[in-house]
């Protein structure tokens, strides 16, 4: 992290996971535990259906609330998709886009990723751009290309000023949900490179200030030295998002010094 810079962002990935009455519950006892301190943006990315749910238990606190993916298009007949307008109308602050579960079991390849970076950014929104290889690619050894060209193609055609709300979240494939997650020196070293990507496209003073998330098995265990990475700003949480404490010492692990 380097707080100087960049905004620090700790976010939950509910996936599918909980009800609106979970949904609840778990605010109530977050909120008992959550300090009044702000050293970093507190997300949870949670469900469509559990939006309302979350944006009336967090209201008044620091938490924001995203979405965990939107359609491209603004509005028409597309059944049972949600646009950015709708989000934003909510309250939703965030937006997953491209998760690797949305790119494989949705189908989503970069350029729709990139039409939805747009579409969110178009209404407000914070987009959290996720990209990350596979097992198969880190082991051929194309990380770093294919990373720099998912980060490229999501982020083509947006203007330097909109890059302000755009976060980026490297999620190795082979991390998310398998509890092994990337080691630090792994995470900071595609991190580091995305940032160099952006500073390429952008310049120093945007690559600078971008968060970039780091996502993939993430826990109360190894969060302190992932975040304790420089190029590492937050985390995109899945498993250890769906309970308060352990989501909590994520949040407090994010509380370190430079
Ligand atoms: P995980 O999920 O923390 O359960 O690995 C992370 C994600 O998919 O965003």
């Amino acid at each position: 992290m380097n707080r100087k810079y960049r905004k620090t962002i700790i976010s939950g990935n509910w996936k599918m996971n909980k009800t609106a009455s979970q949904t609840k519950a778990f605010a109530e006892e977050l909120k008992t535990i959550l300090p009044k301190t702000k050293w970093c943006e507190v997300v949870l990315c949670v469900p469509y259906v559990n939006i309302p749910a979350a944006l009336k238990a967090f209201r008044d606190t620091r938490v924001a609330i995203g979405a965990e993916n939107l359609h491209a298009e603004s509005s028409g007949a597309f059944t049972g998709e949600v646009s950015a307008d709708m989000l934003k109308d909510l309250g939703v602050k965030y937006v997953i886009v491209g998760h690797s579960e949305r790119r494989w079991y949705g189908g989503e390849d970069d350029l729709a990723v990139n039409r939805k970076v747009h579409a969110a950014l178009s209404a407000g929104l914070h987009p959290i751009v996720c990209v990350g290889e596979s097992l198969e690619q880190r082991n051929l050894g194309v990380t770093g290309e294919l990373i720099a060209l998912q980060v490229k193609t999501a982020l083509s055609g947006v203007p330097a000023d909109r890059m302000r709300r755009v976060v980026i979240a490297y999620e190795p494939i082979w991390a998310i949900g398998t509890g092994e997650n990337a080691r630090a020196e792994q995470a900071n070293e595609v991190c580091q490179s995305i940032r160099t990507v952006v500073r390429k496209l952008y310049g120093a003073r945007v690559a600078r200030s971008v968060t970039i998330l780091y996502g993939g098995s993430m826990n109360e265990q190894n969060a302190y030295e992932l975040l304790a990475q420089p190029d590492v700003d937050g985390g995109l949480i899945g498993a250890a998002s769906l309970d308060a404490e352990p989501f909590m010492a994520i949040i407090n692990a994010s509380n370190q010094g430079e």
